[in-house]
């Protein structure tokens, strides 16, 4: 099995810390759907402490994960919260009583959402805050973001937030939003088989910017491939370790925040820092997702 210390990963800066590259994603912490409480809320407390004193110190949130209860949960758990743990949170949308996602991006939504996000985490500033662009909910597509990054960069002049970051977003909006205001971090949809951001992915990396991709192991369906798993078995791994190391291999700045619930799958999960992957296993994953 790969080690687990989970630094064998390298760091990477974030919002001015070295963070580890492995981090952790809390949306799976909320109910079913990510609307409401989860049925067990003391073994997601427990994820949350075994990530950290596993030496994860980037968790990845919104409070629009439940609504609320994800960022109570990560206050229950872990505030006062350690100086070198980094939370990125993410704003840009709200959810209806049928649990949908709506776009929220008008500049009073985002101030509220910053206020809630401050109170259910326990904070008087936000480490990280990334605008969520809901032009097309589930993949980026073009328009001006202009008139919501302004509003956040409005934030962070008072003082509520420290960095700003975006998700689901295009190279030419992450241009827009870098003449508003500096972007630490992308966060878009990105995993051995969903490779539409190849070409950001190292744009950024150019930048210094992290590229922190969501949905790194699939998300709700988690990646099944025939490849995968002769690989993984060769390893001696499992195929959801290779393909968090896949995305650690890929590029140096990929931060990587897979979600779980489960205590054993977070240990599976940071067990995938301390996996080598030889050029030629990179180019027989790689083709995968070509
Ligand atoms: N910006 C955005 O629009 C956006 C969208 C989606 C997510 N996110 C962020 O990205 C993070 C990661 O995404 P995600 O959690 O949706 O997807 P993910 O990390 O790709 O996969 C999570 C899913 O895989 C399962 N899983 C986790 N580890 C596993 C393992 N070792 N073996 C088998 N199954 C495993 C989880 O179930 P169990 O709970 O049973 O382990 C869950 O169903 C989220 O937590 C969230 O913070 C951002």
């Amino acid at each position: 099995m790969p080690d687990t210390k989970i630094t064998t990963a390298g760091t990477f800066p974030l919002a001015h810390h070295p963070v580890n590259r492995m981090g952790y994603g809390a949306m799976q912490l909320a109910g079913p759907h990510v609307f409401g409480p989860p049925k067990d809320r003391q073994a997601a407390v427990a994820v949350l402490r075994e990530a950290v004193a596993s030496g994860v110190n980037h968790i990845d949130t919104s409070d629009f994960y439940g609504p609320h209860v994800t960022n109570q949960i990560i206050r229950d758990a872990l505030h006062p919260y350690s100086s070198n743990l980094v939370i990125v949170t993410k704003l840009g949308a709200v959810r209806g009583s049928d649990a949908s996602w709506n776009p929220a991006m008008e500049p009073e939504d985002l101030a509220r959402g910053v206020h809630d996000n401050l109170r259910n985490l326990g904070v008087d500033v936000l480490d990280v805050v990334n605008l969520r662009v809901m032009g097309d909910i589930h993949a980026p597509s073009e328009g001006s973001i202009e008139k919501p990054f302004t509003a956040l960069a409005e934030l962070q002049h008072k003082g509520l937030v420290r960095h700003l970051g975006l998700s689901n977003v295009t190279s030419k909006q992450v241009a827009e939003a870098q003449r508003i205001a500096p972007v630490v971090c992308v966060q878009n949809q990105y995993n051995l088989v969903q490779r539409a951001d190849e070409a950001l992915v190292d744009e950024l990396g150019k930048k210094g910017i992290a590229y922190v991709p969501f949905f790194p192991l699939g998300g709700f369906t988690p990646i099944q491939s025939s490849v995968l798993g002769q690989v993984a078995a060769r390893l001696g791994a499992t195929p959801m370790q290779v393909a968090l190391a896949w995305l650690l291999h890929r590029a140096p700045n990929i931060l990587l925040i897979p979600g779980t619930s489960s205590l054993a799958h977070l240990r599976e999960n940071l067990g995938a820092a301390g996996l080598r992957l030889s050029g030629e296993l990179m180019a027989e994953l790689n083709a995968i997702g070509q």
